[in-house]
């Protein structure tokens, strides 16, 4: 690990963070702080002037469906006086009641804490679901946007590329992504472990957001006969192209008579969708065992079709404990990405003012080249005149051995510095 002068800290003091949470407030009320556009140009807009107005160096803004961040660089410190005038800056419809939630909930970070909040967000530490790769492309994008629309420069360059760096390897060297702790992604994987093949016969019930999510599984693992129904068959038809496969009513679900070999239920009814009668109508004489996979809250299925039938059943209770187990199992690995982290972090300073050495030197190459033609144009122009051409050329030769040399002296000089 490598030693951190106080003085590379303070360097690093213009890196600031405001952001709010999950972990502070609810979904809802986060939206409150996010800068609203209806249009690109005006997002675009409206972040050059939060830059303009309150002399941010650099600016990058993140906004997802449970965190908004403005990551920034500016040399003053920043203080509740500030977060005030931005909150308002950002919303200006802020209620009073709103604005203080904000200024309670918020988190004004700087330096070392910014850059470390900064870490643990790439790595998804600090996600709502720890493990999930999603953030780290949602960071990357709006670092993207922020260069795009001329926002951020060198500084946040060299702090984005750390943070991916180190993200990737808590993703790669702990096991922090391992298990998957969605409802879905935990019923497909029980339904890849029925063995059932890839042309058997799915009836997807219902195409609501979770049975979106499962068609989207479905269309990955390559199932190709896929039937979808649902009460509004515009939404059928949806899922139905995902998983290309075939839309139907509801309502049709009852004199369906092509048989099938697994149900995936998922609505909002409160009454049971799957009962008795429906599903012997569904078999189509068939008698060999089905898989059925209900996610619903109440169950879409009777018990008496669980009790009266040869099903492998999967209901949402037992994938619940287990996203609960598996959670439970990446929160155990979240102290040994902290670590980890940690350590990146604490390169992250040496790296730095390697940079700012490299940007001071960029000049050095161009000045020794100006003082040499200086030198051979003005000061000795009439002694370089009197001589022969040979003379005149060697003259030259040395001058430009010597430019090169001296170019090589300070940048040998920095490394050893930044060593
Ligand atoms: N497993 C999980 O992790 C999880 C997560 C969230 C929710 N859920 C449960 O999953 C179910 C659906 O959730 P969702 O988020 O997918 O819902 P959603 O996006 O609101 O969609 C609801 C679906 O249910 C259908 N529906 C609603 N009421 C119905 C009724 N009385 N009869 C027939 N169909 C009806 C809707 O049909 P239309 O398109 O015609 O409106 C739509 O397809 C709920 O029971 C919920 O508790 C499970």
């Amino acid at each position: 690990m490598h030693s951190t002068p106080k003085a590379e800290f303070n360097m690093l003091e213009k890196y600031k963070i405001i952001t709010l949470t999950h972990k502070q407030i609810n979904l809802k009320e986060i939206s409150l702080f996010d800068i609203h556009a209806d249009k690109e140009a005006d997002l675009d807009q409206r972040l050059k002037d939060l830059k303009v107005y309150f002399q941010l160096s650099e600016l990058m803004y993140l906004s997802t469906c449970n965190r908004i961040m403005f990551f920034f660089t500016q040399d003053k410190p920043i203080d509740e006086i500030f977060l005030v005038s931005f909150f308002q800056f950002i919303n200006p419809e802020l209620t009073d009641e709103a604005l203080q939630l904000g200024m309670e909930n918020a988190r004004m970070l700087e330096g070392m804490d910014a850059l470390s909040h900064l870490f643990e967000v790439a790595s998804s530490i600090d996600s709502l679901v720890i493990g999930e790769r999603q953030i780290l492309g949602q960071l990357r994008e709006a670092y993207a946007l922020s260069r795009k629309r001329g926002l951020c420069d060198d500084n946040i360059r060299l702090a984005m590329d750390h943070a991916v760096m180190s993200a990737k390897k808590v993703y790669s060297s702990t096991r922090i992504g391992e298990k998957p702790v969605s409802i879905v992604s935990l019923a497909i994987q029980k339904l890849l472990r029925t063995s059932l093949p890839k042309e058997s016969r799915l009836l997807i019930i219902g195409a609501g957001q979770t049975n979106q999510l499962v068609a989207k599984f479905l269309a990955k693992h390559d199932f190709s006969d896929i039937t979808v129904f649902n009460r509004s068959i515009e939404k059928a038809q949806t899922i139905a192209q995902t998983v290309s496969g075939n839309a139907r009513t509801l309502t049709e679900l009852k004199s369906f008579d092509r048989g099938f070999d697994g149900i995936i239920v998922c609505t909002g009814a409160k009454d049971p969708i799957l009962d008795v009668p429906t599903y012997q109508q569904l078999l189509a004489g068939e008698t060999n065992r089905k898989v059925v996979i209900d996610l619903a809250i109440p169950h879409n299925t009777h018990p008496d079709v669980i009790t009266q039938f040869d099903i492998n059943y999967i209901e949402i209770e037992g994938l619940r404990a287990l996203a609960k187990e598996n959670m439970a199992f990446r929160q155990k690995e979240v102290s040994i990405a902290k670590d980890l982290l940690h350590e990146l972090l604490s390169d992250f300073p040496d790296l730095y003012r390697q940079r700012q050495v490299e940007l001071a030197m960029q000049s050095v190459p161009n000045e020794i080249k100006a003082i040499k033609s200086h030198a051979m144009n003005n000061v000795f122009r009439k002694e370089v005149e009197s001589l022969d051409d040979n003379t005149r050329e060697l003259v030259d030769r040395m001058l430009s051995y010597m430019e090169k040399k001296c170019i090589g002296i300070p940048m040998k000089a920095a490394r050893q510095l930044t060593k």
